[in-house]
């Protein structure tokens, strides 16, 4: 049975106390929409809290360390992670690998650390707009996901999610066209046939990533292969995040 839309909302560096407010909107907005898996990704400062009130949500990290623990000075590892409350971890997001230079062995290091601690990764990968206008952005693609995964994950369908965010969209307001996602994806999970078998290969998510807004978000949701949207801006405010949701159940039912 494929798995239930997952919609993911990525708070990348934004949210105080002050936004447990808006997780207890989205989390009980999340309790009508029982079709659509929604989940969030807040700043560590706020795992712990959003974990102990949501009754729906599911909550996860943004990144972490590929060691358990050690001396490394402003990192947070896979287990502590789960300790507070995370489910799952963001890995290889473009702003991790461009920003602060991780590359495809590291962010593997990353997935298995985090497997070992019993999270669920959601993998990113994504092209820059040069390489897309150099025509290579599924050969790029699909080599960075490849390096950035562990080999011999099991059960994959259910410890892996894969998001495809073109960076030239991330907070840009741009996204791909329908048709590129559909082949992107479609590409995606040939990969993922072939790393894992046909089961598992055919039943992992892949999320779409890159400006997706309630007004966008039905037309890149009924898109074959895609599984759901990872949300960076539009997740901030219960309102926008959930109108997301609702455009993935209704994708759904359809
Ligand atoms: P955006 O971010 O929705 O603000 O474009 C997506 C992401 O970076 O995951």
């Amino acid at each position: 049975m494929p798995l239930r839309p997952y919609i993911v909302g990525n708070w990348k560096m934004h949210g105080t106390r002050a936004m447990l407010s808006e997780a207890r909107a989205i989390d009980r907005a999340a309790q009508r929409h029982m079709k659509v898996e929604v989940a969030i990704a807040p700043p560590y400062t706020l795992i712990h809290p959003v974990h102990r009130e949501a009754e729906q949500i599911v909550v996860g990290a943004q990144d972490c360390h590929d060691q358990e623990s050690g001396a490394h000075t402003g990192e947070v590892s896979a287990p502590m992670l789960a300790d507070a409350g995370a489910k799952f971890v963001i890995l290889g997001h473009s702003e991790r690998r461009q920003g602060h230079g991780e590359n495809d062995a590291l962010v593997r290091d990353k997935a298995q650390a985090a497997f070992n601690a019993g999270l669920r990764v959601i993998m990113c990968c994504g092209e820059t707009e040069k390489t897309r206008d150099a025509g290579r952005a599924v050969a790029h693609v699909k080599k960075q996901l490849k390096a950035s995964l562990p080999e011999g994950i099991e059960d994959a369908a259910e410890k892996l999610t894969v998001a495809y965010e073109p960076i030239w969209a991330i907070g840009t307001g741009k996204t791909a066209t329908t048709d590129d996602i559909a082949e992107m994806h479609g590409e995606i999970r040939k990969l993922l046939i072939t790393l894992f078998g046909e089961e598992a290969g055919s039943e992992i998510r892949i999320l779409y990533g890159g400006s997706v807004k309630p007004e966008n978000a039905g037309e890149i949701l009924s898109v074959t292969d895609v599984g759901g949207a990872l949300v960076g801006g539009a997740s901030l405010t219960a309102d926008s995040f959930m109108g997301i949701a609702l455009a993935a159940g209704e994708t759904e039912e359809g």
